[in-house]
């Protein structure tokens, strides 16, 4: 009997034809005309910056989410600042948060002069995992930083009882999971602080916009006064009530969000549903397809929870393709799909080695995860054909690197 190996389609890194012919981004957003249409209006009413848009979309979000406040800001980024200083993290005081992040999760800990402190993750959802938490945990401990990852809530509960044990606070970073589920209660109302980015590549876009999420009043107190320069009043209420006088009473910034970017988020908050029944109709047929692909290992979904889908990362198994990540990763930009990783740790930083003398190894689930992941593109405006020039270009690359 003659044996037929298997062709090999040629990779468009080597000069053959690529899996599309135009760039398929990761994320992107998704603008309709009613979205412009409003923000239009807006932009043609009397208040452009902290108005009515502004209450109204807090009040609408707060809803969505099941939480009883939402305090708008700037970008996530600032939201997470505004979640840390709310929950009492200060010099000389440490939280406990994921290193597979993005930088601003443990940044927000440094602007208020306190230390993050890394625990290793878990290798199925590549969240910080809670057993590693309690050795962690000193008199300076203040708070727990925990993040979905990809859309797929943290062990809240978990997080919460160590919490309750050590009198901490848990901020939840949600920044890739609204309208993610964990034991069929939305993200957002769980956590005693729950942060959310609007940036172009989440489910719900203001251009740039964050919010932290509370059912604590006076997490929402402080929250409203620090994204306002700690000032207790706000411009138009004084308008309303003839009144000049305001009194600073924290020391807060300029982290308020526009009520131009809020106009848009309301628009957008009313697409949310379905921008998400879209990534996950896009992340099924994703499992489906490369679950059955050698070298490819899909994102695990525990039971408990409900993902949000921000991201769909794949992880490789090295041990069945021929070549390292950083190869694969190139041969699909090539293909014209737009791969990303995340995240780089956040340890291995140039500026946290540096500070904090790190030098690789401390976290090996986050860094051996780190080696072997690929953001495939995910977002709802993706199209069918989108998907499936993804699925043909993974299949392609991964048989050809097969061992
Ligand atoms: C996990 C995580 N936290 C925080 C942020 C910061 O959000 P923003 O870009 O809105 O400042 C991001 C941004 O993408 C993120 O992915």
């Amino acid at each position: 009997m003659t044996m037929v190996a298997p062709t090999r389609e040629a990779l468009a890194i080597h000069g053959g034809t690529p899996a599309r012919s135009t760039l398929l981004p990761y994320g992107r957003q998704t603008i309709d005309e009613d979205d412009v249409q409003a923000v239009v209006e807006t932009l043609r009413s009397d208040w452009l910056t902290t108005g009515p848009k502004v209450a109204e979309f807090e009040e609408a979000f707060a809803a969505w989410v099941g939480a009883r406040y939402a305090v708008s800001f700037s970008n996530g980024t600032a939201a997470l600042h505004g979640a840390a200083f709310a929950a009492g993290i200060a010099s000389g005081e440490e939280a406990i948060t994921s290193p597979l992040t993005f930088a601003a999760t443990a940044n927000c800990i440094l602007y208020q002069g306190g230390t993050p402190i890394f625990a290793d993750i878990a290798a199925d959802t590549l969240n910080i995992d809670p057993d590693g938490i309690p050795s962690l945990i000193t008199s300076r401990t203040k708070a727990l930083l925990p993040v979905d990852y990809a859309g797929r809530p943290a062990d809240l509960e978990r997080m919460l009882g160590i919490a309750a044990e050590h009198e901490l606070t848990v901020i939840e970073d949600a920044c890739h999971a609204i309208g993610a589920e964990y034991r069929g209660r939305r993200v957002g109302s769980i956590s005693h602080m729950t942060v959310f980015s609007f940036h172009p590549v989440k489910h719900l876009t203001t251009g740039e916009g964050g919010m932290v999420t509370t059912n604590n009043e006076k997490f929402a107190d402080t929250l409203r006064k620090f994204r306002n320069h700690g000032i207790s009043s706000n411009a138009r209420d004084r308008q309303r009530q003839a009144q000049y006088h305001y009194e600073m009473v924290l020391l807060g910034f300029n982290y308020r969000l526009t009520d131009i970017a809020c106009t848009l988020g309301l628009r957008q908050l009313t697409k949310l549903r379905s921008n998400l029944a879209r990534r996950r109709e896009i992340a099924a047929r994703y499992t489906s397809a490369l679950q059955k692909i050698p070298g490819i290992i899909v994102p695990s979904v525990r039971d408990d929870v409900l993902p949000a889908w921000h991201l769909y990362p794949i992880r490789l198994d090295l041990s069945q393709l021929s070549v390292v990540r950083d190869e694969i990763f190139r041969a699909l930009r090539a293909e014209n799909i737009g791969v990303n990783v995340h995240y780089i740790p956040v340890h291995l930083h140039p500026y946290y080695r540096e500070r904090f003398g790190y030098r690789g190894g401390e976290f090996p689930v986050a860094e051996n995860a780190y080696q072997r992941l690929i953001s495939l593109p995910m977002f709802h405006g993706m199209t069918d054909d989108d998907v499936q020039d993804v699925l043909d270009a993974v299949g392609k690359v991964a048989s050809y690197f097969a061992r």
